[in-house]
């Protein structure tokens, strides 16, 4: 049975928190989304985990009268946005994400009009009102695909993430204006450790999410989304990975490869920064009391809401047609 710590003690103390999460589940027709990032035990109590273009087209179609997202603050507003009718429910409301603080909204109206004749593809990890002033939304998943879907001569702003647009232009040859965002936890890795790794394992494969600096990219064997990078590990005949993404990734790629050796790749300093702390903030017993008083709950003013997820659903068509 999971023991609840000190923090929520009062309400949780005795509870058998799986059992009763599962209790809540059908109670209040409830799904649970999970994304990569969250620890273990909360991947384990999920109906779904995946990538950000995964989770999204869940909360999309799903016909549960209750999303709890277990996630950060983006991903719970993008399934508000794309479900309004349904509750949204997110277990810590100051899981917030550092790469979508790297974009304030002003700040980035004021770019766009700067570069008026510029079609504007943010990543999904940027808040709602960012998205209102965006044409199309994409993921780590599609954003290669996102813009070769756009004519040649096509003038784009790429933002928040300057690693993922650097990549991109890199992958379809061309030129974005990008906005000066990035992760924290993508950017901390570094690449004199990874090369020492790699000398000591010599067989090993790097794989890395494209949010990684340029410096580590050029390292990586494989590049791609959470789910990529999962299923790239599974069915590659490798035997050892270091793994340049959040760390909690690593649960499934032990799950689905038991025999492989997984290695997280070593960050600038002796930190755990690896570890996303706003994703980190979710914890079994936020889960159960945010399904038990319906709280903390995200809401969307109509006037973001709308042209928000014109911009999410144009991604979602496109992926729709691509097969993504
Ligand atoms: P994906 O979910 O697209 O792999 O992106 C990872 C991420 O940083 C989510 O915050
Ligand atoms: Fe945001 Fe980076 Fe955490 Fe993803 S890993 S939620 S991009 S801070």
């Amino acid at each position: 049975m999971f023991k609840p710590t000190a923090t929520f003690r009062n309400e949780t103390a005795g509870l058998d928190l799986f059992e009763e999460i599962k209790r809540l589940k059908e109670e209040k027709n409830a799904i649970i989304l999970a994304h990569y990032y969250q620890d273990s035990d909360i991947q384990d109590i999920a109906d779904y985990i995946g990538d950000s273009l995964g989770l999204s087209q869940q909360a999309a179609s799903t016909n549960a009268d209750m999303i709890v997202f277990a996630g950060v603050h983006f991903m719970a507003e993008t399934a508000k946005i794309l479900s309004p009718s349904k509750k949204v429910v997110i277990p810590d409301l100051r899981a917030g994400c550092s790469l979508a603080d790297s974009c304030p909204p002003d700040q980035f109206k004021a770019f766009c009009d700067q570069h008026p004749d510029h079609t504007v593809i943010s990543y999904i990890n940027c808040t709602a009102a960012i998205k209102a002033i965006t044409d199309i939304v994409c993921t780590s998943s599609n954003a290669v695909q996102i813009v070769q879907s756009l004519p040649a001569d096509e003038k784009i702003i790429f933002a928040p993430d300057k690693n993922l647009g650097r990549y991109v232009m890199q992958k379809t040859g061309r030129e974005m204006v990008l906005w000066d965002g990035a992760c924290m936890v993508h950017e901390i890795f570094s690449r004199e450790k990874i090369i020492k790794l790699k000398e000591r394992y010599p067989s090993a494969l790097v794989i890395a999410h494209p949010e990684c600096e340029t410096p580590v990219l050029e390292l990586a064997n494989f590049i791609g989304s959470t789910t990529a990078l999962l299923k790239f590990s599974k069915n590659n005949p490798a035997t050892t990975f270091i793994v340049a993404t959040e760390s909690g990734i690593l649960y499934q790629m032990v799950k689905d490869s038991p025999e492989k050796t997984f290695i997280p790749a070593p960050p600038e300093n002796n930190c755990a920064c690896n570890d996303c702390p706003h994703m980190k903030l979710n914890t079994l017993e936020k889960i159960y009391l945010c399904m038990k008083n319906e709280e903390p709950s995200i809401d969307v003013e109509e006037a973001i809401r709308i042209p928000a997820e014109r911009s999410i659903r144009r991604m979602l068509d496109i992926s729709a047609k691509l097969g993504l």
